[in-house]
């Protein structure tokens, strides 16, 4: 029997994901009978860049997270409401959910989660920070046996596009974020990108992961890129630094003989020396360097905005619950330590 996915958005990430799921040939051959039953949009009459059977459409969301045939809903239609009410309605209804919304899981992922244990039912964020580089899962699991001490990293794509162009061609900045926008990258209000909320949302999460508990947002310190100018480019450059938009999560006792840990979270703009491993992430491409004991460092680094990168997290997302509902032959859920046990298993 397929699994029913609940698409709800087919913007840039939507269209995305509906194109993988329409292409056999891209999913795991484990999870091939994943069929895509409702989408939901805001107009039913946009040009859309995926060929779907026009009854899959609808602009009443709440009718596919209530729907007793949808096993996954896949929140891409980003913002704060109605996505978060939808996230906590599917949940309620028993479905699992995976979603690319970082604003939402900054905020309420205490809330999410606790539902979704309520319920019993998975909730997947891979694709919620860094867009196609596989960074939730790697923490949960491969690093989950280290003290991470510091998470550092390139983690908007909007911006470090903007950056990148401005140092390259002394590029306009309004004219680059046009591109952006146009490329997919940017956030519906880019001025979340621009003024570093966007990466504010990244590293909460990540540093949440990394470090244990929830790093509250108003607890990041956050500054964006509208003060660069490219002269402030160009005398960076001539001193032998590029200037790149850091996100940082930093652990370390307030002092030498205090058990207790302080914790710095802060996103700004940051001179980097050329030699730096994060000083040569350019273009759309993002990295996270990860600092901890005993695995030392760790960079991951890849494409972090964009349909088909995103779209790749949301699918590998889809596919985990399904290889795991599958593997343990139930559409019943299991608790998110055991899922990821399992993943680890399922896919050697
Ligand atoms: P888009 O603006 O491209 O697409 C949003 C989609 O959601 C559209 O199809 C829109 O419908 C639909 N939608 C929005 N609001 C509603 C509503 N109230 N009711 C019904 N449908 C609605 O966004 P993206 O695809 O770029 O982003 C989606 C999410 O993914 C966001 O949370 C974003 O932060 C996240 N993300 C985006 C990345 C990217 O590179 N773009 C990367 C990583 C995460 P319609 O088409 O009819 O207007
Ligand atoms: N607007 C975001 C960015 C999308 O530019 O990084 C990916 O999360």
């Amino acid at each position: 029997m397929a699994f029913k996915i609940g698409l709800l958005g087919l913007g840039t990430v939507g269209a995305g994901t509906a194109e993988i799921l329409l292409n056999p040939e891209l999913r795991h051959p484990l999870v091939q009978e994943i069929e895509i039953g409702k989408v939901g949009v805001r107009s039913l009459d946009k040009p859309r860049p995926v060929d779907l059977p026009a009854d899959l459409l609808t602009t009443d969301l709440e009718a596919i997270v209530t729907d007793p045939n949808i096993d996954i809903v896949v929140e891409v239609i980003g913002g704060l409401e109605p996505a978060r009410s939808l996230i906590l309605k599917a949940i309620a209804h028993g479905k699992h959910v995976v979603t690319a919304n970082k604003a939402v899981i900054a905020r309420y992922s205490d809330e999410i989660f606790d539902a979704a244990s309520t319920a019993g039912v998975y909730v997947m964020i891979e694709a919620a920070v860094a867009g196609g580089i596989p960074v939730i899962q790697p923490l949960k699991q491969s690093l989950s046996v280290n003290r991470i001490h510091r998470v550092m990293g390139i983690v908007n794509g909007t911006t470090n596009y903007i950056l990148t162009r401005m140092a390259r061609e002394g590029a306009d900045f309004d004219a680059v974020l046009a591109d952006a926008q146009r490329l997919g990258y940017a956030e519906a209000d880019p001025t979340a990108d621009v003024d570093g909320l966007d990466a504010a949302d990244k590293i909460a999460i990540l540093a949440s992961l990394a470090f244990g508990g929830r790093i509250k947002l108003p607890e990041v310190y956050c500054e964006g890129i509208r003060s660069i100018s490219a002269a402030d480019i160009a005398y960076a450059d001539r001193l032998g630094f590029v200037i790149k938009l850091l996100a940082t999560a930093l652990r370390e006792p307030s002092a030498p003989d205090d058990a207790t840990d302080h914790l710095q979270v802060r996103v700004h703009p940051t001179l980097l020396p050329k030699s730096h491993p994060l000083a040569s992430v350019n273009d759309v491409y993002n990295a996270i360097l990860f600092e901890g004991d005993p695995v030392g460092q760790v960079m991951l680094f890849g494409r972090g905005a964009g349909s088909g990168p995103t779209a790749s997290a949301v699918v590998s997302d889809i596919q985990n619950i399904v290889a795991i509902l599958k593997a343990t032959g139930s559409r019943s859920p299991h608790s998110t330590a055991d899922l990821h046990l399992l993943l680890a298993c399922i896919h050697q």
